[in-house]
């Protein structure tokens, strides 16, 4: 029996460091972005399935075919469980700003997963969810490392290396984390493309830059365990540094990074998939958060955010 509404939630995340160098079994760190949150509403009705979300409002089977990935993990799950494809409408609302590589399409996916079965009213196991993300997030990134995923879903720090058991690890520096939207969408699936190309144009180089960004994650880690925050900030600039190498960044980016460095920051890098979207800096305190965020702002960011890794919240 199905219900007559029912919600699910998700919400954004932000990579700290291993972007790019995680879909080659490089490890990466991910830290939730609670301020973010998407929230998906199913509602009883009569007819075909009607779908109202930010890029289409009308009927499931006519949605455009850049949001093949949610549709078809729709269809998919409703037909899994012996459900109809009919009678219910689906409304997704999100303050994760699509695009920025915040996790938007991992977060999207989640919450209406968890939305749909408690909907028809069957248990969702964490491994389902799982399976079911990663079939959208394929479509929409191509070759997912699955690390939006696992930190989507379960909303702790994450230590993540593809295809081993997720680690959770215990996040608290006395720092500040500023996000920094550049106000231009990022493209991780070209991005991810790029780098692939990268690779196989120029093996050796290639080879060695995803080994160090590895290497530099390794090292933030030892950073935050240490309470180090000025060598994770040095980390964090060395990555994005090799990011631009690895032609991932783009203008936008490089000025709000290298504005957040001239203003104080302890660091700074471009964040998730990059070629647009947004970027990350560290300051030491609450003042210099608030002065570096002024600054990136002035500087043509189009919003900023900023999080006491302390406690591991995200406030603006
Ligand atoms: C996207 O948030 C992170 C990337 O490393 C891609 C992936 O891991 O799937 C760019």
């Amino acid at each position: 029996m199905d219900k007559k509404t029912s919600v699910g939630t998700a919400i954004g995340k932000i990579i700290l460091m291993g972007e790019h160098a995680v879909v080659y079994g490089e490890p990466a760190i991910a830290i939730p972005f609670p301020g973010a949150k998407v929230k998906t509403t199913i509602y009883k009705g009569n007819g075909p399935v009607l779908l109202d979300c930010l890029y289409y409002k009308g009927v499931l089977s006519n949605a455009p075919e850049t949001l093949l990935g949610l549709t078809k993990v729709i269809k998919n799950i409703t037909e899994s469980l012996g459900e109809e494809l009919k009678d219910f409408s689906i409304n997704i609302e999100s303050t994760i700003l699509p695009e920025r590589g915040m996790g938007s399409s991992a977060a999207v996916a989640i919450a209406t997963i968890r939305a749909l079965y408690d909907f028809f009213n069957r248990p969702l196991t964490y491994d389902e969810l799982l399976k079911w993300t990663d079939v959208s997030e394929k479509i929409v990134h191509g070759n997912p490392s699955g690390i939006d995923a696992a930190i989507v879903s379960g909303e702790k720090t994450l230590y993540y290396i593809k295809g081993k058991p997720v680690i959770p690890f215990e996040f608290k520096l006395d720092t500040y984390l500023i996000v920094g939207d550049t106000g231009k969408k990022g493209q991780t699936r070209a991005a991810v493309e790029g780098v692939r190309q990268f690779i196989e144009s120029k093996a050796e180089e290639g080879r060695v830059l995803i080994k160090e960004l590895g290497v530099l994650t390794m090292s933030a880690k030892s950073s935050i365990e240490s309470n180090d925050a000025i060598k994770l900030g040095e980390s964090m600039t060395r990555a994005h540094n090799i990011l631009d190498k690895l032609g991932v960044s783009d203008d936008n980016l490089n000025f709000l990074v290298s504005e957040a460095l001239n203003s104080g920051a302890l660091g700074a890098k471009l964040t998730g998939g990059g070629r647009g979207g947004c970027m990350i800096a560290l300051a030491s305190s609450r003042e210099e958060a608030n002065y570096i965020s002024s600054k990136l702002l002035s500087s043509g960011a189009e919003n900023t955010w900023i999080s006491n890794l302390g406690v591991d919240l995200v406030d603006k």
